[in-house]
């Protein structure tokens, strides 16, 4: 497949090797747009939705800049016009004003003939893959090539190699209504893949799965960016998804851009309202039992309850945290994780003497005192 992306990419710009992941080269702003291959550029996009029943504000005034070879996040309560905002980019939507530019290019101004070369270079994956039923698994991934005039010879190689890519050589002559759920997602992910696209677009591609499975397509789609360098851009409703494999995230609400940028800062230090609400599932609370032994005031013999967050520094430092309160500390909960080499989380620790909040804060931790507890809880 390799060599696919090779040949795409000498069709197009044979100067710009491909970005690869979380090592995705800064992309050069210029007049047009940032020009890598596989780069997506959203400018002041607005979709207004009129029928007979009024008008839907779906997309007001979304800037936004996809590198090449990121994987994207987009999240967003259900309404919040996250597939509007990603069918604009192969134009199954058309903004009502703004512009999305691919490689640089504005789209809006595409005819028949270009339309249908910037298609095949953004493959889509659904969430009920819609394969079609009275086809085998050989002849669903070889359509978009059918379609687009290719030869036999060359449509059997690249449908080879698609079915290999995802692990189903052995499927090729099988039904859709013989495979597993995730076995019907492989399939979606090879047609996206067979026509060699620099982009790929995913609208909730692993909701219908279970959590094993979904985990199986995640690595697939991780290991085709990074194999590919394809640029992917995913919208889903798990947290653990884009925690899982993106590098960057956009927070959509009531259309507008809530927060976006990097998913260890944005799922580590969430700053709007509507990302802190799509985050509670993942964020560890003061447990209850704790929370109903809190006191508001210290008490003798009461230990402060702290809470230290961490949003991308180095990793807690238990020693200095030791050192700081003096050497009595307990550690109540602890949920702290890696993303992206950056540590996100928090501690909730129990520490003795009313100078443990500043002291800690003095050594740069970002900490907030929650109350009191006895010292024997
Ligand atoms: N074809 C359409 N005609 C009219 N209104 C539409 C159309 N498509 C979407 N909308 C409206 O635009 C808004 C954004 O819809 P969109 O499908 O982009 O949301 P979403 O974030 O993908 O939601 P979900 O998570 O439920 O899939 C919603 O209010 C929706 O009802
Ligand atoms: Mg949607």
């Amino acid at each position: 497949m390799a060599s696919l992306a090779l040949d795409s990419l000498g069709s197009i710009d044979p100067a710009a090797p491909k970005a690869t992941g979380a090592n995705a080269v800064p992309v050069a702003r210029t007049e047009t747009g940032p020009r890598g291959v596989g780069t997506v550029r959203f400018e002041n996009v607005a979709k207004t939705y009129r029928s007979a029943g009024g008008e839907v504000r779906a997309l007001d005034d979304v800037s936004l800049d996809v590198s090449s070879g990121a994987i994207f996040g987009i999240i967003g309560r259900s309404g919040a016009g996250k597939s509007t905002l990603l069918r604009t980019v192969n134009r199954l939507e058309e903004p009502t004003s703004g512009r999305v530019l691919v490689n640089g290019e504005p789209i809006e101004a595409l005819r028949t003939d270009g339309l249908v070369a910037l298609r095949r270079r953004i493959g889509m994956i659904f969430q009920h893959f819609n394969l079609l039923s009275t086809k085998t698994v050989r002849q669903n991934v070889a359509l978009p090539l059918k379609v687009a005039g290719i030869g036999k010879a060359e449509v059997d190689r690249r449908v080879a190699e698609a079915l290999r890519l995802v692990g189903l050589e052995d499927k090729a002559e099988t039904y859709p209504s013989r495979l597993s759920g995730g076995q019907k997602q492989r399939v979606g992910i090879a047609r996206a893949l067979v026509s060699d696209p620099e982009i790929l677009l995913c609208d909730e591609a692993t909701s219908a799965l279970d959590p094993e499975t979904t985990l199986s397509i995640l690595g697939l789609l991780r290991d085709i960016n990074r194999r590919l360098g394809l640029t992917i851009i995913l919208i889903t409703h798990e947290m653990s998804v884009i925690r899982e494999i993106c590098t960057d995230v956009v927070v959509l609400e009531a259309g507008r851009i809530a927060e976006s940028g990097p998913v260890w800062r944005v799922f580590g230090a969430p700053e709007h309202p509507a990302t802190r609400a799509l985050l509670a599932p993942l964020t560890r609370d003061v447990p209850d039992d704790l929370a109903q032994r809190l006191l508001s005031h210290p008490a003798p013999g009461a230990q402060a309850v702290l809470r230290i967050t961490y949003a991308g520094r180095s990793a807690p430092d238990l020693s200095a945290l030791v050192a700081a309160t003096g050497g009595s500390v307990r550690l109540l909960q602890a949920g702290v994780e890696r993303i992206q080499g950056h540590a996100v989380g928090r501690l909730l620790i129990a520490a003795k003497g009313m100078q443990a909040e500043a002291r800690l804060r003095a050594i740069g931790e970002t900490v907030e005192g929650i109350g009191y507890v006895a010292a024997d809880d």
